[in-house]
């Protein structure tokens, strides 16, 4: 008799637990495990294959067939129109977008992959059914995987003078000459490849991601004997430290330029689900985006994350994921959409390849407390510091030609600061370890425009001055001599 009252409230119980309805997802992916840096082009490698195979498997467990189902999402044929996959224009993000996608919508066999002609025959999809998901661009981190300097991927103007700032920073400073000799025991290791002078905490990360990668793949690395634990462990804090610096400062948002991108991109696909959701459409439900860590860092920074944890100040592993999830937990009947007021958003990270027996983390945003929060905290926080616009970016960034021209001040004086011209680095394959070395140059270019700019508004004339002239190169040449 007992029992039958019981599983009322037992069965009410389980209903209350299943009453959390997943409506989308977006995910940022970093590439698996790949070559080094310093000996570009980067390509993925089998393992880093299987690690973003791994990982897209997990998420289709996940988001596709499991109880965190997205609603009304495709399980096996993949429906375009529900999912949207970018990547920068770089080998080994591209690359890694393809593997995840491999696992996350597998083939799917012969029966259910043909097709019908009209002349009455039938058409089988090549190897077992696999499915084709086009990879689309996102602009933001394009290279990124074969350069060694982290803002050399954001060609954004502004976001380079602030990283920039962080090598005249005393924490920097301070870290350059107490690591001296770490640095210099490294030198028989990686002489093969770095010049034993940029074997130093100014190169933290380029010569960590080669010991790093070597560490991984190779058997045979020269005087391996000074790669300790403890050795090993403190350069991987140190690049950390390093990448950290770049990437984010507290008081400085601007050097944070490829997170604010990212929480753009994510705010915009988000508003899409929900847009969608709201129109009765069942498009826009599944965000991938496979980036850098350099966006990971800048957004744990913005995001606050270091409050919850400080693993967020270090680079994440290779193929790792954060997902932010949007869900309710009130009734959505079929056919309906819940209010905006009734959406909440959860974050998770993974630090390394997520799968099914270890799973993504949820955390609190923005140094709260709570690991889900309303749509509407989650976009108003998000939107302080998120860049939507290519407007938005031209005017943060002070890039005032290219795209950027539309929305240069009106009289814009093309040698004045920002004013650019400053033919960068981008594209070139400049030996990564020399990377700070041209931000360097660049904040001196910057500088020495100013000057002029000034001397061109008050009426100065510069009064020759020999030792002025290795500063008075045109913007574009500090780069030819940087390289040298
Ligand atoms: C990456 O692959 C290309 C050919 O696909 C090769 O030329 C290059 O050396 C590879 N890079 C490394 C670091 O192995
Ligand atoms: C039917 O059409 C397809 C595509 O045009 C062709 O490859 C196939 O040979 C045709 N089959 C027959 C029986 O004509
Ligand atoms: C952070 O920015 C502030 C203000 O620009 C600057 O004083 C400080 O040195 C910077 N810190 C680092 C580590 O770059
Ligand atoms: C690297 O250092 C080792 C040990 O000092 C030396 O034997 C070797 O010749 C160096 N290699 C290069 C390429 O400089
Ligand atoms: C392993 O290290 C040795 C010594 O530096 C180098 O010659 C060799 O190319 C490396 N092999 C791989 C696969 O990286
Ligand atoms: C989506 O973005 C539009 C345009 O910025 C805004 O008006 C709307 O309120 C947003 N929707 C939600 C649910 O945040
Ligand atoms: C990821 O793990 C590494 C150690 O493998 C650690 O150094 C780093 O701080 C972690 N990053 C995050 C974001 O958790
Ligand atoms: C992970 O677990 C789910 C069910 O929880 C299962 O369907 C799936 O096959 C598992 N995936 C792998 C790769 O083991
Ligand atoms: C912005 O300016 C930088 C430095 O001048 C340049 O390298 C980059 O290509 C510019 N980006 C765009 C999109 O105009």
């Amino acid at each position: 008799m007992q029992y039958s009252l019981l599983l009322p409230v037992l069965s009410l119980l389980i209903g209350a637990d299943a009453a959390e309805t997943v409506l989308g997802a977006y995910i940022f992916h970093r590439h698996g495990d790949r070559t080094p840096k310093s000996l570009p082009p980067a390509n993925l490698t089998t393992l880093g294959y299987d690690e973003v195979y791994t990982s897209g498997q997990y998420y289709r467990s996940r988001y596709l067939t499991g109880s965190s189902k997205i609603r009304g999402i495709n399980k096996d044929i993949v429906k375009l129109s529900q999912l949207s996959v970018t990547s920068p224009v770089d080998n080994v993000l591209q690359s890694s977008a393809v593997g995840f996608l491999q696992g996350l919508y597998p083939p799917v066999g012969e029966t259910m992959s043909t097709q019908s002609l009209a002349n009455g025959s039938d058409v089988q999809a090549p190897m077992n059914g696999y499915q084709l998901i086009p990879v689309n661009i996102v602009s933001s981190g394009t290279g990124s995987e074969d350069n060694g300097w982290l803002q050399d991927a954001s060609g954004c103007q502004n976001a380079k003078l602030s990283s920039n700032a962080y090598f005249s920073s005393a924490e920097y400073n301070n870290l350059l000459s107490s690591t001296k000799d770490l640095y210099k025991s490294l030198v028989p290791v990686v002489n093969g490849t770095f010049d034993a002078s940029d074997v130093t905490f100014k190169n933290a990360y380029v010569v960590y991601d080669l010991i790093n990668v070597a560490e991984i793949h190779n058997s045979s690395i020269p005087s391996s004997s000074v790669l300790t634990p403890s050795t090993l462990s403190q350069i991987r804090t140190l690049a950390d430290a390093h990448e950290f610096g770049l990437a984010y400062n507290a008081s400085d948002d601007m050097r944070a330029m490829p997170g604010m991108q990212l929480a753009g991109e994510i705010l915009k696909y988000m508003n899409s689900t929900i847009t969608s959701g709201t129109a009765g459409s069942s498009a826009n439900k599944f965000g991938i985006q496979f980036g850098a860590y350099a966006s990971f860092l800048s957004f744990f920074g913005l995001a606050g994350l270091p409050k919850a944890n400080v693993d967020f100040t270090g680079v994440p592993d290779y193929a790792s994921s954060m997902v932010f999830e949007l869900f309710t937990t009130k009734d959505v009947p079929t056919g309906t959409f819940p209010t905006t007021s009734d959406l909440q958003v959860r974050f998770l990270f993974h630090n390394g390849t997520a799968s099914n027996s270890s799973e993504p983390t949820a955390y609190p945003l923005f140094g709260g407390s709570e690991t889900a929060i309303p749509w509407t905290t989650f976009s108003n926080s998000l939107s302080k510091f998120a860049v939507k616009t290519t407007e938005d970016w031209c005017t943060k960034c002070g890039n005032t030609t290219g795209t950027c021209a539309a929305y240069a001040p009106a009289n814009n004086n093309p040698s004045a600061p920002n004013g650019n011209g400053n033919r960068n680095a981008g594209g070139s394959h400049m030996s990564a370890a020399v990377g700070g070395v041209i931000g360097a140059f660049v904040t001196l270019a910057v500088v020495l425009g100013g000057l002029a700019a000034f001397m061109l508004l008050a009426g100065f004339r510069l009064v020759s001055k020999q030792t002025l002239a290795g500063g008075r190169k045109t913007p574009g040449s500090e780069v030819v001599e940087a390289k040298a």
